[in-house]
């Protein structure tokens, strides 16, 4: 017997209200497969791809976002092109989803300020270093810990403004394909798989 289909796989207007509840699953839960995606962004005619921890989705102002060192290459990429592509992908529930988006970077602002409040000491640990994302060391050891109590300009907060979102699920009854974007105004088109 074929396994069953989820009852969404045929209902476009469902299948948006699940890719927002994944979402918001791997914002609220580390144990989600949604709690982490691969970012892409390029530099010129060269492409990167890193993990990263999904901090924050919304669903009314279409955007999510994540923390990251203002040091890190990304930024420098994001601040010369910020076309970004998120991939999300789900082994548990076969679902993949790739957010394409406009990624906006917020550094040392009251947006950074507020959310440095809340960070647990080990987050904030990661940006209260004194060498640079990326840069050579001789050694793990010439990386030092810095004991600072203010917000760390190291501290950034990108959020991603979605343009598009592409949800594709495989299923041995038949893969279904939808493309949710600006010119279907993210009510979702059938596309093929
Ligand atoms: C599980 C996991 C989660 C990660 N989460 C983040 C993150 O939320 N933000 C981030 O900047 N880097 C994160 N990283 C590190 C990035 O993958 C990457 O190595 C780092 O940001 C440097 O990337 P860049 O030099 O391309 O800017 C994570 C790595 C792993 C393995």
């Amino acid at each position: 017997m074929l396994p069953k289909n989820p009852e969404h796989y045929n209902e476009i207007s469902i299948i948006y209200e699940i890719i927002w509840k994944n979402l918001i699953e791997g914002v609220n839960d580390r144990n989600s497969d949604f709690h982490t995606f691969a970012l892409a962004t390029t530099n010129n005619d060269k492409v990167s791809v890193r993990t990263i921890v999904l901090r924050d989705c919304n669903k009314k102002d279409l955007y999510i976002s994540f923390h990251t060192n203002n040091t890190s290459k990304k930024i420098k990429e994001i601040k010369k092109n910020p076309n970004v592509e998120c991939l999300f992908y789900s082994k548990n529930e076969k679902i993949q989803i790739r957010i394409s988006g406009i990624a906006k970077i917020f550094n040392d602002d009251h947006i950074c300020h507020k959310i440095w409040k809340n960070l647990k000491q080990d987050a904030r640990n990661c940006y209260l270093i004194d060498k640079k994302s990326g840069s050579l060391i001789n050694s793990p050891a010439d990386v030092h810990q810095e004991h600072n109590n203010e917000v760390s300009k190291n501290f950034s907060l990108i959020n991603i403004n979605i343009k598009k979102i592409e949800w594709l699920y495989l299923s041995s009854s038949g893969h279904r394909r939808v493309s949710f974007n600006e010119h279907n105004l993210f009510k979702g088109n059938w596309i093929v798989p």
